[in-house]
This record gives structure tokens, sequence and C-alpha cells, in this order.
């Protein structure tokens, strides 16, 4: 993924081959849970693969669609076989944005979802923000570079024009596998100054920086980290008003980047 601007990331190289030059074409948009994804397949009109492109017997699911001149790729990991639930959290993020990438080549990479957020850093309720850079959160390595390789630090690809345009809220996320926070991953979050805590965010900017492709976070805040209400309760809670927002935002991003390339985002 592009550092903002310095010219040295992944995505700008990936760019600097010819991509930036062309509209966007092929876009994967990866949501983990389908509460989530449902009402941005309902918008799009996106249908269920029949054949998969993924190897027999995994769980994930594509739904895709064209929508002007935009191939919509939206995929999810699905429900893990054995709990039933959505399978949230980075190895599933990580395992499904590589074969999405290895099977479709696409020229960018949406990662949408909901978040946590910190009041102390300007976040509410239902917002909905881009995030600027990703880092990992419960990751402790305390040997020299492996620290810092386990934070993971990354940028997100560099959209400024597609920021104001929607007017988008900017702040940077942090990953870990866990929905609640222990007091180590606070002091982490706090380090990594983060405004939002997801799960999967950090581990897709892995894979697509080493693959290569440029990505962007788009992550709605169903509740708050720092607040005084039980985070899964709160998270409940807002799920269903908070996904409506996500779905609006997502919209929007596709709609602006209809006919775009990537150096004009
Ligand atoms: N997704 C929504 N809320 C979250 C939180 N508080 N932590 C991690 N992921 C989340």
């Amino acid at each position: 993924m592009a550092p903002h601007g310095d010219g040295s990331g992944a995505a700008e190289e990936a760019a600097a081959g010819g991509a930036e030059k062309r509209p966007v074409s092929t876009i994967v948009i990866l949501i983990a849970m389908q509460a989530e994804a449902l009402p941005v397949v309902d918008r799009f009109q996106l249908v269920e693969d029949q054949d998969s492109l993924f190897p027999k017997g995994v769980p994930w699911v594509r739904y895709h669609g064209t929508y002007k001149d935009l191939n919509i790729n939206l995929i999810s990991p699905g429900k893990d076989p054995s709990s039933g639930v959505d399978s949230i959290g980075t190895i599933s993020a990580s395992l499904v944005t590589y074969a999405s990438i290895q099977a479709l080549k696409p020229d960018l990479i949406i990662n949408a979802g909901t978040a946590g957020g910190f009041k102390a850093k300007g976040a509410s309720i239902s917002d909905v923000f881009l995030a600027s850079e990703v880092a990992f959160h419960d990751r402790r390595i305390p040997i020299p570079v492996f620290d810092l390789y386990g934070v993971g630090l990354r940028p997100a690809f560099s959209t400024p024009n597609l920021v104001k345009e929607l007017n988008l809220k900017v702040g940077k996320l942090s990953t870990g596998d866990s929905l609640d926070m222990s007091q180590q991953d606070e002091a982490t979050i706090f380090a990594n100054d983060a405004t939002l805590k997801d799960m999967e965010g950090a581990a897709i900017a892995y894979v697509a920086d080493i693959l290569k492709v440029p990505a962007i976070f788009v992550k709605a805040v169903t509740d708050i980290v720092d607040g005084d209400k039980p985070t899964a309760e709160e998270f409940l809670q807002n799920l269903a008003t908070v996904t409506a927002a996500l779905d609006q935002t997502v919209c929007q991003v596709v709609e602006f980047m209809n006919g775009k390339c990537l150096s004009d985002l």
C-alpha cells in the first residue's frame, strides 16, 4: 500500500506500472460480517457466485455484478464451518484477501466494515471514517525491529480527492483479534494514535501490500470504546443503523471511483 505521497509504496509501484493511467475497472470490496455486506449486495444487485473461484469447501462467498464501468466483487469470509457465525478476525481476512487478489487481480481493494471509535479522538456512533493508516495492537514482540514488525504500520492508499468530495472523517485504524480491549491492547492503540479499532484492517493491509494492490478502509462506528457502555451490547444495539450508514458511504465511494484512475482518487 502506498505511503501518502512519498512515492515508495507498493501501490505506487503498481500504479507506476500503468494502473494509474487507466480508469479503475475491477474492485474487490471485502466485508467480514453478513449483516454489513447484505445492504451493499442489495444496493448494487450483486449475485452470489454459483461456481466458486475459491477452493472447494471454503466458506468464502463472492457476490458480483457491474455498476456503470466497474466490475464489483463483494467478498466475505462467510460463516465459520464449526460455529456457524461470521468468520471475523485477521486469519480469515488474510486468507480471503489473498485468494481474492489471486483470482481477480483487482485494481483496488475496499475493506468496509464496522469499528469501535474513540470519542477522545472525535469519533461518534454512525460516523463513517476513511482510515489514513492501519496497524496491529495485539502482536507484542519486545525485540528490536520485531516490535515494529508486530505493529505492522501501513499507510492506506492515499485518496485526497475522495476524502474531500465525500467530506469523510479521516483517522488511524488499529486492528486486533478481540472485540474487547485489554490494558496492553489499550497502550498499543494509544501508541498507534488510533481513532478506530477493528478486527481485520491491518491484516488486509498486509496482504494487499505484499501483493501490491492499493487498499482503502471505510469504517463505520458502532460503539465507543472509551465510553461507559459494554462494547458487545453497544455494538449489537447499533449494528443495523450503522450498517445503513456504511452502505451509503460505500455506495458514494464506488460512485466516485467510476471512470477515475487511481491517481484521481
Ligand atoms: N467492530 C466494531 N466494534 C469493534 C470494536 N470495539 N473492536 C473491534 N472491532 C469492532
